[in-house]
């Protein structure tokens, strides 16, 4: 049979040469799908990153978030540190080698002689369930309800459990307003 017109070309030529071809890259894209989406399913999630509810009582978080441990010293690197807590943008505390402590929110020079340590929790966690117009960021609430965030953040607490637990237990360490009471770097 001469193919006459191009339509009939297609039709008679190249079609079957095509679907012979589709026939067996079928599977080898359809496996390969599957392989993409076992492989982004089973991706192992960062436990360190991954939001763990808590639950405020009476203006407190008894619980360590997640069951873990705080420790002071690298809180204190935290509180300073601009891409992370940041606290020293609006805070006066005990760090001397830092210039430029704000004022925008109280001194906690001397805060666990205020609050306790789970009084504490819940203001770094979410200072809006104290007050619901501070301009305190919420360190540590569901990601699902926060929206109009930068990109780096969607789907994240600002501050990991871990590292929320270390600020709790550097501030807790703040008793008296002497510097002696500071924490060694
Ligand atoms: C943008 C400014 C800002 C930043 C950043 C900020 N805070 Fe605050 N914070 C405030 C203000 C303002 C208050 C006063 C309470 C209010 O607004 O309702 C406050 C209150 C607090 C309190 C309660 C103090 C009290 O006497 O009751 C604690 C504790 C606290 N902040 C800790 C932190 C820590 C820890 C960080 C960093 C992880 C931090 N804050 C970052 C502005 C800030």
């Amino acid at each position: 049979m001469v193919p006459e017109t191009a339509n009939e070309y297609c039709r008679n030529m190249l079609m079957p040469i095509i679907t012979s071809t589709l026939n067996k890259t079928r599977w080898v894209l359809l496996l390969g799908m599957l392989a993409i989406g076992l492989s982004s399913t089973s991706k192992p999630i960062n436990a360190e990153e991954r939001f763990i509810p808590w639950q405020a009582k009476n203006f407190a978080i008894t619980t360590p978030l997640a069951g873990l441990k705080g420790d002071p010293k690298r809180g204190r690197k935290l509180v300073a540190q601009r891409d992370k807590g940041n606290c020293l943008a609006c805070h006066a505390m005990p760090i001397n080698e830092e210039a430029f402590h704000g004022t925008l929110g109280p001194p906690l020079n001397a805060i666990a002689s205020r609050l306790s340590p789970a009084e504490i929790r819940l203001r770094v966690v979410d200072q809006t369930m104290i007050n619901p117009m501070t301009v305190m960021p919420a360190f540590y609430k569901d990601p699902v309800t926060v929206n109009r965030i930068a990109q780096k953040y969607i789907g994240k607490t600002i501050l990991s459990a871990q590292e929320v637990e270390d600020v709790v237990a550097y501030l807790a360490s703040l008793k008296q307003q002497t510097s002696q009471q500071e924490v060694q770097p």
